[in-house]
């Protein structure tokens, strides 16, 4: 598929150079293409700015800071994103003098986003771990769970065979339902924080456990 992984910093680049590497045709959007050259060159990967590489995109990743997305989005153009399926990979947050803050408290980007873009097919997914488990979900020592939350349940279809390709068995996936179950994923920021502080990393994920057959 054409993808434009939009943000080129931690999740950008490790999104972008698995999806390429399992086949994908993959654009890196950025704010300054001129600015982020290095990065395009150390993934072997064509830089665009946003609008442009969403234009030519099937599916559009958001990989930009969460507090920032929906302006980023929106003075990209919101025509460009119409029809399209919108991977949101995003948590907004601020660091302050007392913790970590989430600035979607009470919905979520994910909500926000398709509020603002009502034609574009948003995925929320991949928010809960590191970017190191996102494309290498192998690498722990057992199987793990990955969420998608959206209201398409063809754009969800897109986004499970992407996951997929990202090393995620389907036996992993795990669909929430529609769009406002995105405020789960988010908000499971906070216990991210408190888990890779009582463990010492960010490299685990959580399971979902399921009851037993009765
Ligand atoms: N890192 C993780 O493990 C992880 C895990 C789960 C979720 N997330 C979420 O995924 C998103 C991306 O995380 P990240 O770690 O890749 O962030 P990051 O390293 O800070 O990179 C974000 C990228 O977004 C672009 N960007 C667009 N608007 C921006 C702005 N106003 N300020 C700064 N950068 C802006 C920048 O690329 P250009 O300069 O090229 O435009 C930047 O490199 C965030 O919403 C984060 O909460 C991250």
């Amino acid at each position: 598929m054409r993808i434009a992984v939009i943000g080129t910093g931690n999740v950008g680049r490790a999104t972008a150079r698995a999806w390429a590497a399992a086949g994908h045709d993959v654009v890196l959007g950025s704010r300054d293409p001129g600015a982020r050259k290095d990065v395009g060159a150390e993934l072997g990967l064509p830089l665009a700015a946003v609008r442009e590489a969403a234009a030519g995109a099937e599916v559009v990743v958001n990989a930009t800071p969460g507090a920032d997305s929906v302006a980023l989005l929106r003075a990209a153009g919101a025509d460009v994103l119409d029809g399209k399926v919108l991977v949101d990979i995003a948590v907004g947050y601020t660091v302050e003098p007392h913790g970590f803050v989430l600035t979607h408290a009470e919905v979520s980007l994910g909500e926000e986003i398709q509020r603002a873009f009502p034609a574009a097919r948003v995925v929320k997914t991949l928010t809960t771990m590191d970017s190191v488990t996102m494309v290498a979900p192998g690498g722990l020592t057992g199987e793990s769970t990955v969420f998608l939350s959206g209201d398409d349940p063809a754009a969800k279809k897109v986004t499970g065979a992407l996951l997929t390709d990202l090393g995620w068995p389907e036996s992993a996936h795990l669909d929430l339902g529609g769009i406002e179950t995105a405020r789960g994923q988010e908000h499971f920021a906070h216990m991210f924080v408190a888990l890779a502080g009582a463990l010492g990393t960010h490299a685990f994920n959580i399971r979902v456990v399921p009851p037993a057959a009765k």
